[in-house]
């Protein structure tokens, strides 16, 4: 198991041992935390008349549910709010990174720095979204909208890959919505991400998109910190990653490696228009012949970036690293350091969300754990020792 660097936050004197600390969490889940906090109404569905809300400049405040003052205010239309344990997120909340900090320890202990001084010093809260799209049911038995409360062993995958997502932006206060369009038998289900980016990046200045299988690996790290150290600049329209550098993965026009679209910043510029019209009009054919056969045909709306958006638009387009926002088991250099996609080992990814969240529950355990052993080890002697 990976241990994420000590955090000097995280409790050391006894008086705040596991014990005391559950003692504590379990108070305040019993009475302090009873504030409406997270409504699923981020869940829009595209046949409502406008299902993004105007978008106005956020001044960050720390998300209701992180909120110290934890009020006792009764939510009138309280069936359409669900309370998140307070827990969940004190759990990680500690381990928060800065935004602007020169260093950051991954996972896998690799140290990754800022190539520069920070351009984004302050969170942009909701001038962010992250973004699912899904044209499939998902009410199912282990789906995220399974009525039934699934256990974990029960859910898709797809339903846990979704849950780091919106826990990651509930965590930094970003907007989060399930976008879900109707099935177009004329388009491969792949596509629906296209449409949905192309309305949200209208209302809002980042649009993170995930694939079912694409996850966050450190709820910690802030995207303005991944914005900072990629080099996300005011013209980069979209950020995507590359796929292994293995001829498998060669486009077909140039013979370049392919650009991965799952997992996509979309930023608003005065191109975005454009650039997302291009994307979804391409299999029209009025401007780029021959683009019909990417409707269906294997890898259907990535084709397009990979056979001609990247030479329309080289300027719009910021190239992410395989081995930081891709994910290639065993080829070395692609090992999903800050976004992992599980394009190739779907039965991988339940373990992958899992081990996500483990990193923040063992370690301090254990590091609670080793610093009690005065009181916990008991030294005894061997029964054969005189
Ligand atoms: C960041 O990492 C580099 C290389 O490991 C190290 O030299 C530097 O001191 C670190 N900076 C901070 C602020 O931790
Ligand atoms: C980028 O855009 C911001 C806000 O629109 C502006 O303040 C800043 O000067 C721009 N930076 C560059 C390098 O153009």
């Amino acid at each position: 198991m990976h241990s994420p660097s000590y955090n000097p936050r995280w409790p050391r004197k006894k008086t705040y041992s596991i014990i005391v600390g559950l003692a504590i969490a379990s108070i305040l889940l019993i009475f302090a935390y009873r504030s409406p906090s997270i409504s699923l109404r981020g869940i829009v569905s595209t046949s409502s008349d406008d299902p993004y809300s105007p978008h106005a400049k956020a001044t960050y405040t720390k998300p209701t549910h992180l909120s110290s003052s934890k009020t006792s205010t009764q939510n009138p239309s309280s069936s359409s709010v669900f309370d998140i344990p307070a827990g969940l997120y004190e759990l990680i909340e500690p381990h928060f990174h800065s935004i602007t900090a020169q260093n950051f320890t991954s996972r896998t202990g690799k140290v990754f720095q800022l190539p520069k001084a920070a351009r984004f010093t302050k969170p942009l809260g909701k001038q962010i979204l992250i973004m699912d799209v899904e044209s499939r049911d998902i009410s199912g038995p282990g789906g995220l909208l399974d009525d039934s409360a699934p256990k974990t062993g029960d859910m898709q995958g797809l339903t846990l890959g979704r849950l780091n997502h919106y826990m990651f932006a509930m965590l930094h206060g970003y907007d989060y919505q399930l976008v879900q369009l109707p099935e177009d038998p004329t388009l491969h289900g792949t596509w629906n991400k296209v449409p949905a980016m192309r309305e949200a990046i209208k209302h809002y200045e980042y649009v993170v998109f995930l694939d079912g299988d694409a996850i966050f690996t450190h709820l910690h790290l802030p995207l303005e910190w991944l914005l900072n150290y990629w080099g996300i600049t005011n013209d980069t329209t979209m950020a995507l990653a590359e796929d292994p550098n293995d001829p498998f993965f060669l486009n077909v026009k140039k013979l370049n490696i392919n650009l991965n679209t799952g997992f996509v910043i979309a930023h608003q510029t005065p191109k975005s228009e454009e650039f997302f019209d291009a994307w979804m009009t391409c299999p029209d054919e009025h401007r780029y012949p021959g683009c019909a056969m990417w409707k269906l045909t294997h890898t259907h709306e990535q084709a397009v970036v990979n056979e001609y958006l990247r030479y329309d638009y080289p300027e719009q387009l910021h190239i992410l690293p395989c081995n930081e926002a891709n994910r290639y088991m065993n080829s070395g250099d692609c090992e999903g350091e800050f976004i992992g996609h599980y394009w190739p080992y779907k039965e991988e990814l339940p373990g992958g969300v899992k081990e996500v969240m483990d990193q923040y529950f063992w370690p301090p355990l254990q590091k609670g754990y080793s610093h009690d052993r005065d009181h916990i080890v008991k030294s005894m002697k061997g029964p054969k020792d005189p």
